[in-house]
């Protein structure tokens, strides 16, 4: 028998979207950003490759200073990770013990509950509404560690900031507000960070930054809270090359707010557009549409989607089996998406 731990034996483990080793595919399924970071910021790749042999910078000094000054917080309130998934990941493993609970919404990034269980901790779902929302703040004194994606995904809305500040201002837990798609909304939490010494933030590189084959992202909190999440996390966990790219991409911040608008431009046409072609789809303020076909179950128009080389993501998930998750492309892959979609209802 191998020694294996149990609570890991028992875990199926996340299963992130189809990365497909050839590029003949629309990809809509991952939420990455269409849009390529402007050429200028590979210029400090040079560099960096130079020193290859040379451990990075273990506290990503620079990128923190750029992020800081981006985000309009202190650089002893940030710490930068290999994804904003390796905070989350640092969180639990700096607040939460083997045996205590970590709540969630019960529909929502399905990694918080993968970690959660492989840390050996138990899980709380809150439940949401038939609209897949936060109903009223959270009340739940027995976990640790709180969860909230807002926006939220599979939808993509915020929760309700009413329900969210009061969560944060009566939780005896940390809160997490994770804002991996909060560039592509008009609101933010950064202001509860003024407010709340237990609420940790996290943005990610991936999605509005386009670089989510580079690995960044941050945590933005209270110096103690920093400073307990430094000890736990990887000595070197960004790479040089990432902290570079990264570094320099936040120097082009006009570039990814214009993309940002278009991105948000595109959302709300294929939005309407799926709309007129019959799904149900909720209104987003991601870089992403859930989105229901009221003519042929999701499963179908996710295979035959498929067939067409365009691939959208596609959830077992038996409250959101009968939709598709549509990333947001370029106006022209959403077309071809479109002419597809169309194609397969008339057929
Ligand atoms: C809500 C949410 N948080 C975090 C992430 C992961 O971000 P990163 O690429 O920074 O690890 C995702 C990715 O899909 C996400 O949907």
């Amino acid at each position: 028998m191998l020694p294996l731990r149990e609570c890991v034996l028992q875990t199926p483990g996340y299963v992130p979207g189809e990365q497909p080793l050839t590029n003949d595919y629309i990809k809509l399924n991952t939420n990455e950003n269409p849009y390529p970071p402007p050429p200028e910021i590979f210029e400090a790749l040079q560099v960096e490759l130079s020193k290859v042999r040379l451990y990075p910078d273990p506290v990503s000094t620079q990128l923190r200073k750029a992020a800081a000054r981006v985000f309009g917080v202190n650089i002893e309130n940030l710490i930068a990770g290999n994804g904003s998934d390796d905070i989350l990941n640092i969180a639990i493993r700096t607040f939460v013990n083997p045996g205590e609970a970590i709540a969630f919404l019960d529909l929502t990034y399905s990694l918080y509950d993968t970690l959660a269980k492989i840390h050996g901790a138990s899980v709380i779902e809150i439940p949401t509404n038939e609209n897949f929302e936060l109903g009223e703040p959270i009340i739940c004194p027995k976990a640790k560690l709180i969860f909230i994606a807002s926006p939220n995904p599979p939808v993509g809305k915020h929760v309700n900031r009413e329900y969210l500040e009061k969560t944060c201002a009566n939780a005896t837990a940390i809160v997490v507000i994770d804002e991996a798609y909060v560039d592509f909304s008009q609101e933010n939490h950064l202001d509860f960070l003024q407010k709340y010494e237990n609420v940790i933030i996290t943005r990610t590189m991936s999605k509005s930054y386009s670089l989510a084959g580079m690995r960044v992202g941050f945590g933005i909190a209270s110096q103690p809270l920093i400073e307990q999440m430094n000890k736990v996390r990887d000595s070197y966990n960004l790479n040089r090359m990432s902290q570079a790219i990264a570094t320099a991409a936040f120097e082009s911040h006009t570039y990814f707010q214009n993309i940002w608008q278009k991105v948000c431009q595109t959302r709300n046409r294929l939005l309407l557009s799926l709309r007129d072609l019959d799904f149900f789809v909720f209104d987003s303020e991601s870089n992403f549409v859930l989105a229901s076909p009221q003519w042929i179950s999701a499963a179908e128009l996710y295979s035959q989607l498929k067939e067409r080389k365009i691939l959208v993501r596609y959830f077992k998930h038996p409250r959101i089996s009968n939709y598709v998750r549509i990333s947001i492309g370029t106006d022209e892959e959403i077309d071809r998406a479109l002419e597809a979609i169309t194609e397969i209802k008339t057929q």
